[in-house]
């Protein structure tokens, strides 16, 4: 594990962006595993930018999203896919049919998430795995008490995630209770990870994943097992280890 820590997610994104631009470098037909929420915004927009100066070359990139909420309309805004498309695809230049995220409104969740999981095997597995971190250490939406044999399925949303996440939404009620989610296994085949966190109130839940025991009340500790993971940190997320 190497652990980078950066005085602000200017600085955070920047240098990121540079080591996700190293790592695809050589492989032919890259995927990019991709997250949501804010921490992933400051890489995002510094992989724009090495994009557009043609430096980051996007034409074969494949995406692969971690998560996706059950139940919201295809047009919702805080819909994973859409998110991604507005946050990272579109700045990027890249194809919305490269872009891929699991199907949250399918009549079978299920059944769903089992393509997905098919899906990211089908296209070699994923080269590196970009994640965030929740306050209760959850990873993509793999909540305290997954598995760690997990593979991509329905989960059920801790209520301290639909709290955290209900700033997205216009009420608490309208945050959906389920989301497919890869899962601790799926991650942990990634053939390395970037783990992001900023901010004082992660701190703990990054001292604990990275510095703690290894325990599935923890989710985000199962990649003190990762054979390749770097974490990017500002100062403030760092401030417990
Ligand atoms: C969400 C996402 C996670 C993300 C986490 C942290 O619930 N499903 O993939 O890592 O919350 O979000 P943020 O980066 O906005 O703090």
């Amino acid at each position: 594990m190497i652990i980078h820590i950066l005085p602000g997610a200017e600085r955070l994104g920047a240098l990121a962006a540079r080591h996700i631009e190293v790592a695809l470098l050589g492989v032919r037909r890259p995927v990019l595993g991709v997250a949501t929420g804010s921490s992933p915004e400051p890489v995002y927009a510094a992989l724009a930018d090495r994009a557009s100066a043609g430096t980051f070359r996007v034409d074969s990139l494949r995406a692969f999203a971690l998560d996706e909420y059950v139940g919201l309309p295809d047009d919702h805004a805080e819909r994973y896919r859409n998110v991604l498309l507005r946050a990272f695809a579109d700045p990027l230049g890249i194809d919305d049919r490269s872009v891929h995220v699991p199907d949250g409104g399918d009549a079978d969740p299920s059944a769903a998430a089992e393509a997905y999981e098919r899906a990211i095997h089908l296209a070699g597995g994923i080269d590196l795995q970009l994640l965030g971190i929740g306050r209760n250490g959850h990873i993509g939406f793999n909540e305290p008490g997954s598995d760690f044999r997990s593979l991509t399925r329905v989960v059920e949303l801790a209520d301290s995630t639909r709290v955290a996440n209900a700033r997205f939404f216009a009420d608490r009620d309208e945050v959906p209770r389920h989301s497919i989610s890869q899962g601790l296994a799926t991650i942990m085949r990634a053939r390395a990870a970037l783990l992001i966190a900023t901010g004082a109130a992660k701190a703990e839940a990054v001292r604990a994943a990275l510095t703690g025991p290894v325990t599935t009340d923890l989710p985000a500790s199962v990649l003190q097992r990762h054979p390749a993971l770097s974490v990017y940190l500002d100062g403030e997320a760092a401030s417990a280890l």
